[in-house]
């Protein structure tokens, strides 16, 4: 079982994005997947039609204030989600030194049915993030190819770099950095991939993400990926990007 956050305090760069198609495409492929929604805006719910506030499933406050019994929502088969709601922002400024809730449940084995766990997190520097940190063995940071992006891009890095400092014993490792809605007919972008790989070397993703209407039509209509034709130029990218997060997993898992 391996936990993998998707993190950036940037805002609408990807990150619901990248878990909801991620996940999905993992669970049609035969790995039992679950969504852990600790954004407070909850859009993973909205994206994938599940009711956020129903009783009947463990939420993420839940598991933030300690509950032993998990009970995830059924998306489809092989695909979970542990929902959000926007009272979790009242574990926004939680000081978690000293350890993760999320991290202590992974501990206790309450996620081993699961082959992969992808954490949604807010566009903030707060302690939802740290916990999603705290609690994964890989995090993932999206970004726009913009200039001010690599600015967001290196403060994400730092911000979990300092995560990783202050709470005691976690070690996740940096996936890497996923460009997404990328338009490579922009006059910048020459430039500006350069900069990043300059800056990032390996820890940049191979694969990249277009800017594509299908990407941002998906929400209102409930689709991912894996709903769109086998030639659909949006399905085909995230198809690479499993392929590449599943290999860079099996590296490190090699090399540890
Ligand atoms: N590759 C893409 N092509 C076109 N539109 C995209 C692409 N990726 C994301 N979008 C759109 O951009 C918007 C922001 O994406 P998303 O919600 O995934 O970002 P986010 O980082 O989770 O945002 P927030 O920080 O608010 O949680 C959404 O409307 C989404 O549909
Ligand atoms: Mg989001």
């Amino acid at each position: 079982m391996k936990i993998i956050s998707i993190i950036c305090q940037k805002g609408g760069v990807g990150k619901t994005t990248t878990v909801v198609n991620l996940s999905t495409i993992f669970s049609k492929n035969g790995y039992k997947t679950l969504i852990i929604d600790l954004d407070p805006q909850g859009n993973v719910s909205t994206y994938l039609n599940f009711d956020k506030n129903t009783n009947e499933v463990t939420n993420s406050i839940q598991l933030l204030e300690g509950t032993t019994e998990v009970y995830p929502g059924e998306l489809s088969e092989n695909l979970s989600i542990i929902p959000s709601n926007k009272e979790i922002v009242r574990h926004n400024e939680e000081k978690i030194i000293g350890g993760s809730k999320i991290r202590k449940l992974k501990q206790a084995g309450f996620f081993n049915n699961f082959d992969f766990v992808f954490i949604d997190t807010p566009p903030t520097m707060s302690s939802l993030v740290q916990e999603g940190i705290a609690a994964s063995d890989y995090y993932l940071i999206p970004t726009k190819p913009e200039f001010l992006a690599v600015e967001g891009v290196a403060q994400a890095m730092n911000f979990a770099k300092t995560t990783l400092k202050n709470i005691p014993n976690i070690n996740p490792i940096f996936l890497g950095v996923l460009l997404n809605q990328v338009e490579k007919k922009r006059s910048s972008y020459e430039e500006f991939l350069t900069e990043l790989e300059y800056l990032l070397g390996d820890r940049l993703l191979k694969t990249k993400i277009s800017h594509l209407t299908e990407i941002a039509d998906s929400p209102f209509y409930g689709k991912t990926v894996i709903d769109f034709s086998d030639e659909s130029k949006a399905k085909i990218e995230f198809n690479k990007l499993a392929e590449e997060i599943i290999e860079r997993v099996e590296i490190n898992e090699k090399i540890s």
